[in-house]
């Protein structure tokens, strides 16, 4: 029985199977995992996560009473739950991913999609199935009064399930994504937006990343749910039951990330990065290739400021990692060509035999990455939306060179780094092409100061604080009706 529960589809590990037919355990991947991983060295808590390969499968099959041990990966046990593939599957890609994702994101071409018919429910009874597993390995292993803190779209419905079998559980729902505002929320069908909400709200926290987020969501339980909203005091009540909304922001911890920026494979791509760029200026962005990062608005901005700006000409290089992710959807693979598309017409347009504008890097490469931040002038985030951001927060922290931060207003990050940052509107490509025409061209010390600043802010509130805070935040509940 565990005192402190995590839930959340990925985990802290995941396996591959040798040529030999041995497990190999390796860390997971994604932003909520490191910041998580991060935490889970000196804190002892039970991780409770979806098996996503056969190779996870066999592993969790074998682990003694269901629980690995993350050893070399933190401490502290896993729990890996063997959702059936095809479950795992609607649940994951179709629901998560292509339909919350999208909604939160605003990410709907609405004259095609979304189509919510038979197919759909179909999917959302795999969601609820989905959902339900992790509610049951949650109920088992909590110990009476637990915490138990539940991670974004994935699981939703996971604090109403579990409330109805363990009423004695101090739950917390936390969302790592934006929340759409309810006029656009109520695409979903009537139905969907209810449980979603009411699923939500079956727990005693529900944690967001910035003030905007969590009002979006009261708006949605006011407007959709018909809930009693107190903004003042940050309460939601439905059906008799109280629940408290909390802003909690994320940031970087700076120490850990400038001693791995240092450590030899980084060096070596920094020395090899030099030798490209030469004395060049560097304009970097780092992403996930994923819908909401706004990445071929970003090259067509470069390409437009490549037009209006030929004195930067053979001046400046533009270094974009665009990372795979989520393969399995069509639309993530029409964008990655898209990307690609796009970068081969700068190179088309603007290459000539002594001058590369663009290095695209699509593959996977930490160390590469942190090798880029280390040396850029200027960082271009740009996404559509998203929770947070941490790369407009890890930029700052790692250059060397003082970089200005292009940023989108609606990243969750500019609500902390409007002020020494270059804002832009992530759909004004016009614009987005000049404010890194305005990065380039800021004096030296007027970037070093900005970036500084950006590095304060950016390490205010390190992943440990950040899951500090969501403890004590189920800590101080007994005052409201339960
Ligand atoms: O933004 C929220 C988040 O959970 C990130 O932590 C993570 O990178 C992403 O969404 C999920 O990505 P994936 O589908 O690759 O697990």
């Amino acid at each position: 029985m565990s005192a402190i529960l995590v839930a959340s589809n990925r985990g802290p590990v995941s396996f591959s199977l040798s040529e030999g037919g041995d497990l190999t355990m390796r860390r997971g991947g994604g932003g909520l995992v490191s910041g998580l991983a991060s935490v889970a060295a000196d804190t002892d808590f039970l991780w409770v996560c979806a098996a996503l390969s056969e190779a996870d499968r066999d592993a969790a099959a074998q682990a003694p009473g269901g629980r690995l041990d993350r050893a070399g990966h933190g401490t502290g046990p896993v729990r890996m739950l063997d959702i059936p593939a095809a479950t795992f599957h609607r649940a994951y890609n179709a629901v998560a991913n292509s339909t919350l994702w999208f909604v939160n994101h605003l990410l709907y071409d609405t004259p095609n999609s979304p189509n919510f018919g038979m197919r759909f429910r179909r999917e959302w009874e795999s969601y609820r199935a989905y959902n339900r597993a992790f509610a049951e390995a949650l109920a088992k292993d909590a110990a009476a009064d637990a915490r138990v803190l539940v991670q974004d779209y994935h699981l939703t419905l996971v604090p109403g399930m579990l409330r109805a079998v363990r009423p004695g559980l101090r739950v917390a729902h936390f969302s790592h994504t934006p929340w759409a505002p309810p006029e656009y929320f109520s695409l979903l069908p009537d139905d969907v937006s209810a449980e979603i909400l009411t699923g939500i709200l079956g727990a005693d926290h529900a944690g967001f990343l910035t003030a905007r987020w969590a009002g979006a969501f009261m708006d949605c339980c006011e407007a959709l749910l018909g809930a009693e909203v107190d903004r003042a005091s940050r309460t939601v009540t439905h059906e008799g039951r109280t629940t408290r909304i909390g802003v909690h922001s994320l940031g970087v911890d700076g120490e850990a990330m400038r001693a791995r920026a240092r450590e030899a494979d980084v060096e070596a791509h920094l020395r090899a990065l030099r030798d490209k760029v030469g004395d060049r200026r560097l304009i970097v962005r780092i992403d996930r290739t994923e819908l909401s990062k706004n990445i071929v608005r970003g090259l067509l901005a470069y390409q437009e400021f490549l037009t209006a700006h030929p004195e930067w000409h053979g001046r400046v290089v533009h270094v974009a990692f665009a990372y795979p992710s989520r393969h399995d959807l069509p639309e993530y693979r029409e964008y990655t060509a898209a990307v690609q598309r796009c970068a081969k017409e700068i190179e088309d347009e603007f290459a000539t035999e002594d001058w590369d504008p663009l290095i695209l890097n699509v593959h996977d490469d930490y160390p590469r990455s942190l090798a880029a931040y280390r040396l850029a002038d200027v960082l271009l985030v740009n996404p559509i939306r998203d929770g947070m951001n941490l790369v407009a927060k890890e930029g700052p922290v790692l250059s060397e060179r003082g970089c200005a931060l292009v940023l989108s207003r609606e990243a969750g990050a500019a609500d902390e780094l409007a002020r020494d940052s270059l804002l832009v509107n992530p759909y004004d490509v016009s614009g987005t092409a000049e404010a890194l025409h305005a990065a380039l061209a800021m004096p030296a010390e007027e970037r070093e100061f900005r970036c500084r600043k950006l590095a304060v802010a950016a390490t205010a509130l390190p992943p440990r604080r950040w899951f500090a805070d969501q403890l004590a935040a189920l800590d101080a509940l007994s005052p409201l009706p339960r």
